[in-house]
């Protein structure tokens, strides 16, 4: 099967580097595939699994999401194309909920489509706010959802903590963790600590998780802000850390160009990753 693209935008997606992270796995013989920070499974779709997959992710609604995709994509694309990308359309279902299952996933990937940046954020009860998008070019293609659903047959899909699949972790497994940002620099070069979605103790939590696995003898990818912090969290003996940059475009009305750096943190041998 060959790589696809992601069915919904997230934050924090992975599509940009994936060319290194393929490469870095390279011609790796390993058993299991795991990837507990699932978000838009930017690499998972890229990859080429002939193994046992486990996905998972804190987010109910976007697991939810996954497996209706799976299990019932001709549903959730026949609700899906009755919605228009206006205002009218967007904010009459944002307020709506759905019993059925294919109906929430095709509103789930609806607002995911249609809103500002592809946002995912809930208020204190737990209900979607973002605003609309006013995508002007927006044109979705369902077969993404057929071909994500394809991809997906025979995968676990779970809502949990990354720590969630830990008791199922054996030798020569692989694990690919990308967990969201704690720390970041501000534009004043300061550090911002990003405490609600995921504290510093969660990362050094994940630290420890990476230690269980490298005892099971399985591999493991992480990738994680280019930070002093993180290195040092993270840095483990024997281990390769690379550092990956990209241009990106920050700051609203005075944008400008910055760069974005990300470590990769890995156990895979060098002599996995082949040539081409
Ligand atoms: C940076 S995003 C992953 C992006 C993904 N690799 C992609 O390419 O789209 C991080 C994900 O971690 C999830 N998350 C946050 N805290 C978590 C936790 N404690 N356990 C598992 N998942 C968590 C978020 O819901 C989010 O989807």
């Amino acid at each position: 099967m060959t790589a696809i693209e992601p069915f919904i935008r997230w934050a924090g997606g992975k599509t940009w580097i994936v060319k290194s992270l393929v490469q870095i796995i390279g011609n790796l013989q390993y058993r299991k595939y795991y990837e507990p920070f699932l978000g838009g499974g930017a690499i998972f779709f890229a990859m080429d699994h002939s193994h046992n997959c486990y996905l998972s992710d804190l987010n109910n609604e976007l697991i939810e999401t996954y497996i209706a995709v799976r299990d019932m994509p001709h549903a959730v694309i026949d609700h899906f194309v009755k919605y228009n990308n206006t205002s009218e359309d967007y904010y009459r279902i944002r307020s709506m909920n759905f019993d059925d299952p294919a109906e929430r996933a095709a509103r789930f990937i609806f607002l995911n489509q249609t809103s500002y940046n592809g946002l995912y954020r809930v208020n204190r009860k737990g209900q979607y706010n973002v605003p609309y998008g006013r995508r002007e070019h927006w044109n979705y293609n369902c077969t993404k959802i057929v071909a994500a659903s394809q991809k997906l047959q025979k995968v676990k899909l779970q809502c949990f903590d990354f720590e969630g699949y830990k008791n199922r972790i054996n030798e020569n497994d692989l694990v690919f963790l990308d967990p969201p940002y704690t720390v970041s620099h501000n534009s004043n070069g300061f550090i911002k600590y990003n405490q609600n979605l995921f504290s510093i103790e969660d990362q050094h939590r994940l630290s420890q998780f990476i230690d269980f696995i490298k005892r099971k003898g399985a591999y493991y990818i992480l990738t994680n802000a280019a930070h002093p912090v993180i290195r040092e969290i993270f840095q483990k003996n024997g281990d390769r850390i690379l550092e990956l940059n990209r241009s990106s475009l920050i700051g609203g009305k005075k944008a400008a160009r910055t760069i974005v750096s990300e470590y990769i943190f890995t156990n895979i041998p060098e002599e996995a990753e082949n040539d081409e």
